[in-house]
């Protein structure tokens, strides 16, 4: 299972660098209806592989692996996930 959990831990943090890099290409291109069209879908799958990043990243830290008491006295973890929130309160917001 722990395997399986990173497995899918660095599944979704390149699902999320694919589409991020997708965005910034049709970003680039001049907005049609079409263009628009694939920038929801792309949108979409991005916050989508977030939020599972977000809970497959925690059931790493309760179940798979080093455990809670661990992480939460982590410094590196903290700002890590203090990061990825910020990351995630701007792309909503802007
Ligand atoms: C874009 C955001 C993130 C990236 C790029 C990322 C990347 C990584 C990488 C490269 C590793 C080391 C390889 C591995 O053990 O799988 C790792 C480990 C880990 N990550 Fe993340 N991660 C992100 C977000 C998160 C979040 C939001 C959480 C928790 C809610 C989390 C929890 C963990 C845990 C528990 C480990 C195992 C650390 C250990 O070996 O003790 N990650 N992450």
């Amino acid at each position: 299972m722990p395997v399986l959990f990173a497995f899918l831990h660095h599944l979704t943090f390149i699902t999320m660098i694919v589409v991020l890099t997708m965005q910034l290409v049709l970003l680039g291109q001049p907005l049609s209806l079409q263009s628009a069209r694939k920038l929801q879908i792309v949108d979409r799958i991005l916050g989508l592989s977030a939020v599972a990043l977000l809970v497959i990243g925690f059931l790493r830290v309760f179940l798979f692996e080093k455990g809670p008491g661990y992480y939460f006295h982590n410094g590196i973890f903290h700002a890590k996930l203090t990061l990825f929130l910020i990351a995630a309160v701007l792309s909503i917001v802007c």
